[in-house]
C-alpha cells in the first residue's frame, strides 16, 4: 500500500475528501472550523500542507510549519482502512526532509492527552515525550 500512495501539496479540490478524513479520524473538534483551518494555511504557507493519494483518492494529510526556529505539525491523519502500512511514517519522513532542507533544527508537535495512541506513534518513530506545559490562547474563536 505505501508504493502505491502518492504525495502531492493540497489543492482547493481536495477540500471535501481532506475534510471528511479529518472527521473519520477524530480531528475535527468543535472549537476549530476545519474549512477556516484550510484557508488560513493557504493564505500562509500552502506548500506545506501535502496529502496522500491512493487510487486518487484522499488518504492521508498533514500539515506543517517553520517559524525560523522550530517545525511544527498538525492535522496528520491516515484514513482508519489505510492505518498500519506505514503511510503516516512516509508522509512523517518527507516533511522531516522538507524541514531539515529549510534549516530547521528541531520540530515540536502536540498530541491530545485523550490520544494516546498518535503519542505511541510518534515515539515509534523517533519522537520524545517532552518536560513542557503547553500553553494556547485563542484569538480567533472560530465557532
Ligand atoms: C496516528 C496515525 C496518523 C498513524 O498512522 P499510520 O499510517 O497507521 O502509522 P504507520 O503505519 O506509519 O506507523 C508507523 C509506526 O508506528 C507504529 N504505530 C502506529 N500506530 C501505533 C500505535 N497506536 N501504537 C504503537 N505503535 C504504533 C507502527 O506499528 C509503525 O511501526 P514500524 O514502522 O516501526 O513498523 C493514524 O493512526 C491516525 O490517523 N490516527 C487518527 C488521527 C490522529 O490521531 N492523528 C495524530 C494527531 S496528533
Amino acid at each position: 500500500m505505501r508504493s502505491r500512495m502518492k504525495i502531492r501539496v493540497f489543492e482547493p479540490a481536495d477540500e471535501a475528501e481532506v475534510i471528511a478524513l479529518w472527521k473519520s479520524t477524530g480531528l475535527a473538534v468543535p472549537q476549530n472550523d476545519p474549512a477556516k483551518d484550510i484557508a488560513r494555511k493557504m493564505a500562509h504557507s500552502p506548500k506545506q500542507f501535502l496529502i496522500g493519494f491512493i487510487d486518487r483518492k484522499v488518504v492521508a494529510t498533514v500539515m506543517y510549519g517553520y517559524d525560523g526556529h522550530r517545525g511544527s505539525v498538525n492535522y496528520l491523519a491516515v484514513s482508519p482502512q489505510c492505518q498500519g502500512h506505514r503511510l503516516a511514517r512516509t508522509l512523517m519522513s518527507q516533511v522531516q526532509a522538507q524541514l531539515t532542507a529549510q534549516g530547521c533544527p528541531k520540530l515540536n508537535l502536540m498530541v491530545r492527552q485523550s490520544n494516546p495512541q498518535a503519542a505511541d506513534f510518534y515515539k515509534r518513530i523517533g519522537y520524545v515525550e517532552e518536560s513542557v506545559v503547553v500553553m494556547g490562547k485563542r484569538f480567533i474563536r472560530d465557532a
